[in-house]
Parts: C-alpha cells; structure tokens; sequence
C-alpha cells in the first residue's frame, strides 16, 4: 500500500511517514521545504517519493495526481496532514493571516481529497485529516485557527456520509512540533500536556489499524471535549490560565 502524506517534512507528518514506513509501506511526501523532506526520506526505509510544493495553491494537488499517474503511482491512504498554526484575537488579526490559515489547514486539504477521492475509493482505501482538539472546542485566542479547523471537520465528516470510503478524524491535544515557531506564539506562557509527536504517531496508527474513526491524542482529552459540551465557560477559564 501506498501512502500520501502532506506536511511531512516535520513534526506529526515526518513521525508518520516513519511509522508508516515501519509497517511496510510506500511513501508519497508532500512539504514545501525540499531538505526536510530529504531527511524525512533518510528516516523511512520503504520506497518514498518526494515532492515540494505548497498545498495552499488549487493546481499543486492535480499536478501531483498527474506526476504520480505518469510514474504508476497509487494512492490507498492520503493523510492530510500539513497545516499552520497562529493565536491571536479575530480583531488582531488580518486578513491575510485568516486567509493564509484557511487556504492552508482547510483548502490544502479539500484540493488534496479531491485530487484523489476517486482514485482512494476505487481502492477501498482511507483519508485521514489530522485536525486538531482546536476543531472540537472554541480555543481562547485561537477563533482563526478553529475557524479552519472546524471547518475542516464539517467537511470530512460530511464526505464520510455522502461516500462509502473509511475517513478517520484525529484530534490531537499540543504536540512539541515546529507549530509553535509562529512568532504569535509568545504570548503562551505555560505549555502543560505537550506530546511528542513520534508519540502520537504511534497511537494515530495504532488506533487506525483497529479501524477507529475519531481519535483523540491524548484520549483522556475526550473528556475535555465532553467538559466543553456541558460547561464551555469553565473549559475556556481553563484555557485561560495559559496566556500572558
Ligand atoms: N503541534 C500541535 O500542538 C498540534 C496540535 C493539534 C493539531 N496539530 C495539527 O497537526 C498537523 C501537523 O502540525 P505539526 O505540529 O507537525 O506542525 P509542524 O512541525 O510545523 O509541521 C507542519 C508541516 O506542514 C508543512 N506545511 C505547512 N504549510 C504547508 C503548505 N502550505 N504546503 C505544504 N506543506 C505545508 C510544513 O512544511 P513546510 O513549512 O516546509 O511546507 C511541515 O512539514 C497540522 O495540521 C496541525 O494543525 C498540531
């Protein structure tokens, strides 16, 4: 089986590019930094293919569906994985910052899925979106990034009612991954209940082969989300307590 992977370059995408490739599986990896992916390449050791590009443009995921066509390349699982983070009030925010967070972490995905959604389904195959817990729940500070990733989800999940294909959604709690490099960032003062992403990597795939469909990294995270539903305005007096 071949596997799709966007964002691979680092953090969770390069860990699952690794597990994957663990499991026996060949490797398509989609980032814009080329090295990254080069040293991701030198960490797998089943057949990996590379490809530099920006997710965010509408033409890169056709272009891609045709290079591989022309190489005899098959698609059974996509990931999309590849996104950006930012933290700020909607007000203080731009709109070119909102834009950039839509077109890549909810767009880069939807051009992906429907580059391959054929080809996926004629296979049986999976698409799996790495979301984010910030799809669940309202993060203080984080209304642009959850606006794309909640959107994110309404999108995978209503794609999992209309077609007869295995979606998964993961929804993972903050990972020490290069997402936090975003100078926005600095107003975050504590970082409690940070994962390593070669950790999450490794329950993502393990729950995938049980064949869950929403997977929370850390599970006990589900019970924040559940928190969220029965009292959202202690659940964002928690959040809170981590900003400046
Ligand atoms: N870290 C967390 O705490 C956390 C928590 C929940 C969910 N997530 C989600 O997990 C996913 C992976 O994030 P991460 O934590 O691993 O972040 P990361 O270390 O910053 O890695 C993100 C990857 O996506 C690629 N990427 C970003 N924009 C791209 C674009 N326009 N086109 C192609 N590739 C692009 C980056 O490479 P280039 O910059 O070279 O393109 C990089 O390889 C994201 O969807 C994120 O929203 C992260």
């Amino acid at each position: 089986m071949t596997v799709l992977i966007t964002g691979a370059g680092k953090g969770l995408g390069r860990a699952l590019a690794v597990e994957f490739s663990k499991k026996g599986h060949d490797l398509v990896l989609v980032s814009r930094n080329k090295r990254d992916l080069e040293e991701t390449r030198s960490l797998c050791s089943t057949k990996t293919e590379i490809f530099n590009y920006d997710i965010s443009k509408p033409e890169n995921a056709s272009r891609l569906f045709k290079s591989l066509q022309k190489k005899d390349i098959k698609i059974d699982i996509l990931v999309n994985n590849a996104g950006i983070g930012y933290v700020g009030l909607i007000t203080e925010t731009s709109i070119i910052q909102i834009k950039e967070l839509i077109d890549t972490n909810y767009m880069g995905s939807v051009y992906t899925t429907k580059a391959f959604l054929d080809e996926i389904k004629s296979r049986s195959g999976s698409i799996i979106f790495i979301n984010s817990i910030a799809g669940r729940i309202l993060i203080p500070n984080f209304g642009a990034y959850c606006a794309s990733k909640f959107a994110l989800d309404a999108f995978a999940k209503s794609l999992s009612k209309e077609e007869n294909i295995n979606i998964v959604n993961v929804y993972p709690g903050p990972m020490n991954t290069n997402f936090y490099d975003n100078e926005s960032f600095k107003i975050l003062k504590k970082r409690y209940f940070f994962i390593d992403p070669e950790i999450a990597a490794n329950k993502i795939i393990t729950k995938v082969l049980k064949k869950k469909k929403n997977i929370v990294i850390p599970s006990y995270l589900r019970l924040l989300i559940l928190a969220n539903r029965i009292m959202p305005g202690f659940v964002r007096f928690l959040f809170n307590r981590f900003y400046e």
